[in-house]
């Protein structure tokens, strides 16, 4: 029996009390369908998945539908049974369906791999965990030989029957012949008004198909959002557990509870990180990188040994072994420092090459540009880059001396060892080895102080 997998994506999610998706919030910076749906592309990689996908579904497709499933429309919400019911024209008979819910992010691979196979192909598999506070879901109610008998929802179940703490996750695995015998017999004769899945165990225990439980031992794997609070809570949940495995990979944290990981992200050995770093989208982190407190790093390469001081910003940069960042630095894309590049606070640096040993420290902007390798550049130097309408080149040779102050307009090219005096602005090319300055007269008028204080009556 092949395995397909459906992704239940269409519910409203009214108790998010938002204009965007339920399935669409994020999870460790990654949607919360992109989650299952990951899960589901390693179980099933060569059979695309099914998604059933309803409320606001026109985002919800936009935002995902470069993965390689089935997208299915359930038009009106009508319930967990219906939502299913819609993918049945995609399966076959002889398959066996996994269902799995867009809100329960966090199933691991390992959990579901277990309960495929530990599940007899011709049962009903049904996952189920043990909750202290089970409000919300669905109770498992078990007959004296401890067979499961029926699913009652949390708004049908009498005050006795809420103090079930076994759950229904919502997942089971079971023959598609028997949804397709027992969905279209489900009535929405309940609380809710919906054709409920989980009526498919009064199905099975009336036609004695036998209904094997699996328990999951890790209750976060199974937890449902439905609210900010829940996705909050998982959001925690997903990052201890993150801070624990580079832990024990080799990264010094400072605060295990103070990293935030939203992407995929590996970190080298005899890493240390500060408190409050976020590391998002692809980041690498080489061995023995210090990263400073307060410290955004997405879509990073960091070579060997570099450290990152407080504060800093690098989005889609490449650093080389042994630079020193910041504190109060921002990396923009396209930043590509060689080995050992010092860049200071308040230094901006986007779409440009510096090479090895080359050292922007103070309050400047680089954009656009090429420089070579043990070049200096003063404080408050700018390249004005833009003219309001092109984006135009600055080129650095090697071993260039750039003074404080100084404003190089592009396009412009100043040869390996220019010398550029403070406060010059040069707008031609400088040939190698040159000094250039503007001329400027200084003047001094000696006593003018006291002469402008007096006119002011101070
Ligand atoms: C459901 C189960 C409950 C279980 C819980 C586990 C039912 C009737 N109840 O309740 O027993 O404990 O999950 O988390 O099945 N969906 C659709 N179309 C719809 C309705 C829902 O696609 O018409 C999708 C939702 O997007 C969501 C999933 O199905 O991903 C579950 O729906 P939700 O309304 O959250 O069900 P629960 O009340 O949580
Ligand atoms: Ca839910």
């Amino acid at each position: 029996m092949a395995l397909q997998i459906v992704i239940l994506a269409a519910g409203q999610g009214k108790r998010m009390h938002s204009d965007l998706p339920k399935v669409l919030h994020c999870l460790a910076g990654k949607p919360l369908l992109e989650h299952v749906i990951h899960t589901a592309l390693s179980l099933t990689p060569q059979t695309p998945s099914i998604i059933v996908y309803g409320h606001l579904g026109h985002q919800v497709h936009a935002a995902l539908s470069h993965y390689h499933t089935h997208w299915i429309e359930q038009k009106e919400q009508l319930g967990t049974g219906h939502a299913v019911q819609q993918s049945l024209s995609k399966i076959s008979d002889d398959d066996r369906v996994l269902i799995l819910y867009a809100d329960v992010p966090l199933i691991s691979i390992a959990t579901l791999k277990k309960f495929i196979h530990d599940t007899p192909e011709k049962d009903v598999g049904l996952l189920t965990t043990f909750l202290a506070d089970p409000s919300g879901y669905g109770r498992i109610q078990r007959d004296a030989k401890k067979q499961v008998t029926h699913i009652i929802e949390e708004k049908e179940a009498s005050a006795k029957e809420k103090t079930i703490n076994e759950i229904n996750t919502g997942i089971y695995l079971l023959p598609a012949s028997y949804l397709k015998k027992w969905l279209p017999q489900l009535q929405a004769d309940n609380a809710q008004a919906e054709y409920y899945l989980t009526d498919i165990i009064k199905f099975a225990v009336e036609e004695k198909i036998h209904i094997h439980t699996s328990e999951v031992t890790v209750a976060e794997e199974v937890l449902g959002v439905n609210d900010r609070a829940q996705l909050a809570h998982l959001e925690r949940y997903y990052q201890e557990k993150m801070a624990e495995q580079f832990m024990r990979q080799g990264v010094t944290l400072a605060d295990p509870r103070r990293i935030d990981i939203r992407g995929e992200v590996t970190i080298g050995r005899d890493v240390s990180i500060d408190v409050n770093v976020i590391l998002e989208g692809r980041v690498i982190i080489g061995d023995g990188c210090i990263i400073g407190p307060h410290t955004i790093l997405r879509n990073t390469v960091l070579g060997k040994g570099v450290e990152i001081k407080a504060n800093s910003v690098l989005d889609g940069a490449e650093v080389g072994a042994e630079c020193m960042i910041g504190p109060f630095a921002r990396l923009r894309p396209g930043t590509i420092l060689a080995e050992q590049v010092h860049v200071g606070n308040f230094v901006e640096i986007k779409n440009s090459e510096l090479g090895n040993k080359t050292k922007v420290n103070h309050l400047s902007y680089v954009g656009d540009s090429e420089v070579g390798s043990e070049v200096n550049v003063g404080a408050g130097v700018i390249t004005c880059n833009y003219d309001g309408i092109n984006k135009y080149k600055t080129t650095i040779g090697n071993r260039v001396q750039v003074g404080s102050d100084s404003t190089l307009v592009a396009p412009v090219t100043l040869h390996d060892d220019v010398y550029v005096a403070s406060a010059t602005t040069v707008r031609h090319d400088v040939p190698k080895g040159a000094l250039v300055y503007n001329a400027r007269e200084e003047k001094v008028r000696e006593g003018w102080t006291e002469g402008h204080r007096k006119k002011g009556g101070k």
